[in-house]
């Protein structure tokens, strides 16, 4: 198994989850025997700083040689008052388009051990294991035209999509509903927009190919509601790409911390892989982050990029041991009083420490 990642670890707290993902990484490679090359480049604030563009030539070069892609996070307070055009994030919308990838995969899901971390009660969280299969490459995003004209102050963005683009999201999310529990909701606006209407007929038209799954719809509005009222409810949820954003920071409140949160963007000609949460300048370098939705996204670049799935599984087990064994970052330290904290590092640690352990356990059984 040889793959070539290149990381683009970003601003704020992004080097400093990154670090861990990686670390992750290559104690599946050594333990496994694969050949992962790692090469490192700027995006976001930082790329502005050193080559006065939030996505440089040579990164996307890199990028476009690459097996898959690793992102940190990117943004930061000093660019705030920049054009979008011109500010980080306006590096990772290019890098996204460049490497194609349309479906981003966000799982949300309600760790045993995390119960009482939710603001929502336990019996209402317990057992949620939510998909979110979000559109990444259209809408509002990325629709023209696109401008704040500031003689007539007014500004206008465009929601605009093909029915190719609904068709080929809606059969990754029908595909991935196929192989968990059967159920698809589409969200959408069908009331208000015509995009949604669009939308909900082409996702109806491709629901015919997927006779096993079963489809529903919910206008946006409502499936927040729904989300934190009965969380179980939901198996793949299916959103145009700003639904998608908010409601999978929303879906955080299952997990109990947005820290937990990791995506895989998947369908084009090289994966995206990067945690949900942002570059949180506030505690930028201080140890505080929580390094596992940036190790659990490393999982998810092994089960789509390298197909390794049974390591993939080891990280998520890993991951789960070290919070039942009570270990938590300043995030997750709501609703255990008493317990101490462990840094960014720290819990970096526990878990390749544990992933040696179970595959070196695996390991054992497979000699014997
Ligand atoms: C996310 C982020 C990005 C998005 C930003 C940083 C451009 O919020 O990945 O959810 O809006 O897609
Ligand atoms: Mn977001």
């Amino acid at each position: 198994m040889k793959l070539k990642v290149l990381v683009v670890a970003g601003d704020g707290i992004g080097p400093e989850v990154t670090r861990e993902g990686v670390r992750v990484l290559k104690t599946v490679a050594e333990l496994g025997g694969y050949d992962f090359e790692f090469k490192e480049a700027p995006i976001g604030g930082i790329a502005i700083k050193q080559h006065g563009s939030p996505l440089p030539a040579s990164t996307l070069d890199t990028a476009l040689e690459s097996d898959a892609v690793l992102l940190g996070a990117v943004g930061g307070n000093e660019f705030n008052s920049l054009p979008p055009d011109r500010r980080p994030e306006a590096g990772l919308l290019q890098l996204r388009q460049a490497l194609g990838g349309f479906a981003n995969l966000r799982p949300s899901f309600a760790y045993p051990a995390l119960a009482s971390n939710s603001p929502l009660r336990p019996e209402v969280v317990d057992g949620a294991d939510i998909l979110f299969v979000r559109e990444l490459l259209g809408g509002l995003y990325f629709g023209e035209p696109r401008s704040w004209n500031r003689d007539t102050n007014e500004a206008w963005n465009t929601m605009r999509y093909t029915r190719d683009e609904v068709v080929r999201v809606a059969r990754v999310a029908f595909e991935l509903a196929s192989s968990r529990r059967k159920k698809l909701t589409s969200v959408d606006k069908a009331n208000v927009l015509e995009v949604s209407q669009l939308w909900r007929a082409t996702v109806i038209e491709v629901a015919a190919e997927y006779p096993d799954v079963t489809l529903e719809h919910q206008y946006v509005d409502a499936c927040a509601m729904h989300l934190m009222n009965t969380p179980r409810n939901f198996d793949v949820v299916l959103t145009e790409n700003l639904f998608g954003d908010i409601l999978s920071d929303e879906a955080a409140v299952i997990t109990g911390s947005l820290g937990m949160l990791s995506s895989a963007t998947v369908g084009g000609q090289i994966n995206l892989y990067e945690p949900v949460h942002g570059s949180a300048p506030d505690i930028a370098g201080k140890g505080l982050a929580n390094p596992l939705g940036a190790i659990l996204t490393s999982a998810l670049l092994l089960r789509h990029s390298a197909k390794l799935e049974q390591d993939a599984l080891a990280v998520e087990t890993a991951v789960r041991k070290v919070l039942e064994q009570g270990h938590r970052t300043a995030d997750l330290a709501r609703g255990q009083a008493g317990q101490p904290i462990v840094s960014t590092q720290e819990m970096g640690k526990l878990v390749y420490q544990s992933l040696n352990e179970m595959i070196d356990r695996r390991q054992a059984m497979h000699a014997v």
